[in-house]
């Protein structure tokens, strides 16, 4: 007897069903709209891209690259029969396995040396083994040739990739790109926290590193959380430095955390050599007397990141745009630099981050492009999407229309006025079979359409259809041409 088991999303993973998900996407739909007002256009990426491109973008030593992501090795075409192990191979092959014992086949495969020595080896076992061997030497290449691959964790680096690989530097004006879509990352779930989770994001490449644009993405960003009705949103700003100034200030940094090591937590310990900027997000209780007495990066600024981050503040001021300077957000990403935000909203308990993002100058240059600026943000969806659903979200109109049709005459001018209407953009349920009509008019109200259309033989034979408004029981007859234009108008009120 087969095994009775139940299927459940995997943990950390969730269905969005109806009718979230019709204000899912009315949500990206809105920030859709807003953002094309602002001259972005769509970007779609591969969900998995090479494990190295996050890896050099986001930085080794964040938690992101170094214990959260998705990676799997890309069997490609293993799956035609690659042997998984030089042990494999050795025990499948007389052959090899006596090239093995005599000791011509290096025991592990490390670097380019031992694949050159695999590959001698492969011709010294002739025929039999030679084939099984080399199988083996491709599957090491593809390995060795970066296809071990990552699901995506955040899309920037994606679209520096993809930057760089349409040549999109030499597209007139700033290259401005948005995308929605699912990222993934290896964190212990909690509300708000997922690990497959949603954001819409927009970044912004080119020449220019004028503050203006940085405002501008923060204006565009507050425009569409105003539109969907975000609440009590407050937008966090720093400024942490370049490449010039942001050193001098990690090393100064890091002397004063030797200083305190003893009475910080490990991760704290840790990131003293790996990531010293990362403790100054630290939220742990004990250490924040610390943290409060740490040199902050806003003193040690270089004339030219003190002058944008100053011009910055008066591009948001001009903008009528409110905000707070907290010297403590480092952001998570090695690649940010000056720029960084967050926003918080309402209803969001302890992950009240719905957005963060900032200046990345120099990642498309780390990947191999020209020298670009960069900046943008990524919004989380599932977050903004429990901020609005605790606050007041919109009534979106689900269903407009039940066809109660009764009797065979009825069906077929049942099944004619549902297509015209759906033509015309109503949302229409149809009963499949005949029902009571008491029954039908239940189910129209449980499934919350405005109004049933009521398809009798009569109403054949007399070529009007009963109309009633569920909501107070108003009836109307209308002739079909009528009935088309009402509620085409109610449509449009
Ligand atoms: P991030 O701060 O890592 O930045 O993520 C942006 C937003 O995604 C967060 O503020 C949060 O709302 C949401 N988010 C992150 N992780 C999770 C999770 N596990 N569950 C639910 N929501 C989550 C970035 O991803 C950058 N790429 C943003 C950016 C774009 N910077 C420049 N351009």
């Amino acid at each position: 007897m087969t095994e009775k088991r139940q299927f459940r999303a995997i943990k950390g993973t969730r269905d969005i069903l109806p009718p979230d998900s019709a204000l899912w996407n009315w949500f990206e739909r809105t920030a859709r709209e807003v953002f094309e007002t602002y001259g972005f256009g769509e970007i779609r990426l591969p969900i998995f891209e090479e494990t190295e491109l996050f890896a050099r973008s986001i930085g080794a030593d964040t938690d992101v690259v170094g214990k959260e992501m998705y990676t799997f090795e890309d069997r490609g075409n293993a799956n035609v029969g690659y042997p998984q192990t030089i042990e494999g191979v050795i025990t499948a092959d007389a052959a090899v396995r006596q090239a093995w014992h005599a000791g011509r086949i290096p025991h592990t495969y490390e670097n380019e040396a031992t694949v050159i020595q695999l590959h001698e080896a492969c011709e010294g076992v002739g025929q039999e083994g030679g084939p099984a061997l080399l199988r083996f030497v491709h599957y090491l290449h593809a390995i060795r040739l970066g296809e071990q691959l990552t699901l995506r964790p955040e899309a920037t680096a994606g679209v520096a990739r993809a930057y760089i690989e349409h040549g999109m530097h030499t597209l007139p004006g700033n290259v401005k790109l948005y995308y929605a879509g699912p990222m993934f990352r290896r964190e212990r779930p909690q509300k708000g926290r997922y690990r497959q989770f949603y954001q819409v994001g927009a970044e912004v490449l080119g020449q220019s590193d004028a503050p203006a644009i940085d405002a501008e993405v923060l204006e565009m960003l507050l425009v569409l959380f105003r539109r969907v009705g975000l609440t009590n949103i407050k937008l966090y700003v720093n400024s942490i430095g370049c490449k010039e100034c942001r050193p001098n200030y990690v090393r100064q940094l890091r002397g004063v955390l030797l200083n305190v090591k003893d009475r910080l937590g490990p991760d704290s310990q840790r990131r003293i050599e790996t990531n010293p900027l990362r403790v100054l997000d630290s939220k742990l209780p004990e250490e924040q007397a610390i943290i409060e007495t740490l040199p902050r990066i806003s003193d040690h600024l270089c004339a030219d990141c003190l002058a944008h981050f100053a011009k910055l503040k008066d591009e948001l001021k001009l903008r009528g745009i409110e905000y707070e300077e907290n010297w403590r957000l480092v952001r998570g990403l090695d690649y940010y630099t000056r720029t960084t935000f967050e926003v918080t909203a309402a209803g969001l308990g302890s992950q009240n981050a719905v957005c963060g993002g900032g200046r990345y100058d120099g990642l498309v240059e780390l990947l191999g492009g020209q020298p670009t600026k960069g900046i943008g943000f990524a919004i989380g969806t599932d977050r903004a999407m429990l901020s609005i659903q605790e606050g007041s979200a919109p009534k979106l109109s689900g269903l407009g229309v039940f066809v109660a049709w009764m009797g065979a005459k009825a069906y077929p001018a049942a099944v004619a006025i549902a297509r015209k209407l759906r033509e015309c953009g109503v949302a229409v349920e149809l009963p499949p079979e005949e029902m009571k009509f008491k029954k039908s008019l239940g189910l129209a109200d449980k499934l919350g359409a405005r109004y049933a259309l009521i398809i009798g033989e009569d109403e054949v034979a007399s070529g009007t259809y009963t109309l009633k408004r569920l909501s107070d029981g108003d009836q109307r007859k209308l002739s079909e041409n009528d009935l088309l234009e009402y509620l085409e108008s109610e449509r449009r009120s």
